[in-house]
Formats: structure tokens, sequence, C-alpha cells
């Protein structure tokens, strides 16, 4: 079964022509096609409390991306879109790192975004995924290889397994922009733990830096939030809006598409370090 599991998840990496969508595309088509092989929304929401402990299989990793992969997606394109121009003064060496990166859905928005504006080709990104699941990091990397190929984008990936309490970020390259991703993680009470420590990390890395947060608008984001107010109090400006979004997407538990509505809270902190 496992390896049924692993080459079904090669073989949607490499349908990956456009963008993370033709993954998701034929990820909801196996899981819709193959009932038997999945997770209940029970079985795995119980095991991985709702998704916010590191995952264990390849099972769980499939689960994930049909119920929540989209979503997260078209959250961090758009913060991406409504606060940052990428056409103008685009940078060649680009620094991104992924926080509690899962199987990288952040970093792909962010590289689709790139082509998407036109610069991907022109683009070489030095990519730190921070995550404790090694089956998450491992589809991470895949996947991000994968893309860069599709989108003509040049990629260095340094991998972290580890929570962010003990995460170091290697800040030292010559990258002159870093893009910090926070997606769907500031809701963790062990990621609110280390948020003063990473922050205290992240004020040295010199350059300009951008820092990304994205989670549905419920009662542990908002604490996350307020801690990322407190904790990154460097930053130049905030911008923090709640946005309620709309999608096409593949609903697990009516195991249909329909039209899905979430509100999101998106967060952007831009600062310049020298
Ligand atoms: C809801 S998922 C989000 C994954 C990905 N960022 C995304 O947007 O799809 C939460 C992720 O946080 C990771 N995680 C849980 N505790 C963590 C910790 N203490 N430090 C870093 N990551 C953690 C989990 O393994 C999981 O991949």
């Amino acid at each position: 079964m496992r390896d049924q599991l692993q080459l079904q998840i090669n073989n949607a990496s490499e349908s990956m022509n456009s963008g993370f969508s033709d993954y998701y595309q034929n990820m909801v088509d196996y899981f819709h096609q193959n009932p038997d092989k999945n997770l209940s929304y029970s079985a795995f929401s119980n095991r991985t409390e709702r998704a916010t402990k590191a995952l264990t299989s390849e099972q769980e990793a499939i689960f994930y991306i049909v119920a929540y992969g989209w979503q997260h997606h078209q959250s961090m394109q758009h913060l991406l879109s409504e606060t940052l121009d990428f056409t103008s003064n685009a940078q060649e060496n680009i620094r991104v790192v992924d926080y509690g990166c899962g199987q990288g859905v952040a970093t792909l928005a962010f590289m689709d975004h790139l082509a998407k504006k036109g610069v991907a080709q022109q683009s070489s990104l030095e990519i730190h995924l921070i995550e404790p699941s090694r089956v998450s990091l491992d589809i991470a990397k895949l996947l991000i290889e994968r893309l860069a190929i599709a989108h003509g984008i040049k990629v260095s990936i340094h991998c972290q397994q580890r929570t962010l309490g003990s995460a170091l970020l290697p800040l030292n390259s010559e990258c002159v922009e870093t893009f910090h991703l926070l997606s769907n993680v500031i809701d963790i009470e062990a990621v609110q733990i280390a948020l003063p420590n990473i922050a205290k990390q992240i004020k040295s890395c010199t350059g300009k830096n951008f820092l990304l947060a994205t989670c549905p608008k419920y009662a542990n984001a908002q604490i996350g939030f307020r801690i990322l107010h407190q904790e990154i109090d460097f930053a130049d400006n905030f911008y923090d809006e709640c946005w309620d979004m709309t999608y096409q997407m593949y609903r697990v538990i009516q195991a249909t598409w329909n039209q899905h509505t979430s509100t999101q809270r998106m967060a952007m902190m831009p600062w310049t370090s020298s």
C-alpha cells in the first residue's frame, strides 16, 4: 500500500505543468476514485488534531492535500498579490523560509506567483523548509523541485526536520530579500511559544524582509497574530486584514466539488535590516 501511495504522489507531482493546481486536481481525482484507500475525515482529524500535528504517513499526506491544500495555496497567493509588487525591481536572489512547511504549499504558492508575474525565469530561490514531519518534508522537496522545473526557477533547497522551538535560521548567505512564510501554523501553541526566539533570529536577517502569515480566523489563530504583532515590533508597518475567500474546491465529507467560503486572516510585515 505504501509503495502505491508513493507512486501516486510521484505521478501527481509529474503532472505539474502549469502549477500546484495540477497536483491538487490529480490528487482529488485519485481520492475520489479510491474511497477504500482513503482515511475518513474523523480518523484524520482525531489523529492529527485537525492537521496541527506532524503527519506520519503518505495516506495522511494525501488526505491533507485534498482537504486543505487548495485553500492554503489560494490564501498565500491572495496575500502575495494584495501586498507585494513583484514586477517592479524584481530581485534575482531570493531567500524563502517556510516555517512548519508541511508539504510546502506556501512555497509552491510563492513559486506560482512568480510565474504568474512573469519573473520566474530570472529568479533564483534559496529555500529553507522547517518541518517536524519527515513524510511531509520529503514530499515538499519533491514538489518544489518539480515545480521549479515546470516554471524554470533556479532553486536550492535546505531542509530542517525539526520543530520551530529548535530551528536555527541560516541567514548568512548573499540574498538581498527574504520572505518568511507562516502558512496555517500560528494557531499552534508550540509555534506560538517559539515565535519570540524566531523573531530574535530574523531581526538580524540583513536586506529586505517580508513576513507573510495566513490562518483561518478562529480563536487560536487570533492569539498567534497577537504574538506576531508583539514580537515583530521592528517591522516598518503592518498589513493585517480578514478576507472572506470563496473558491471551488473538493469537499472530503460530501465527496464532491463545491464552492467554499472561509474567513482568512492575513498579515504582511516588511522591514529592512542592515
Ligand atoms: C496546518 S499544517 C500547515 C502546513 C503548511 N504550512 C500549509 O500551509 O499547508 C501545520 C503544520 O505545522 C507543523 N508543526 C506542528 N508543530 C510544529 C512546531 N512546533 N514547529 C514547526 N512546525 C510544526 C505540522 O507538522 C504541520 O505540517
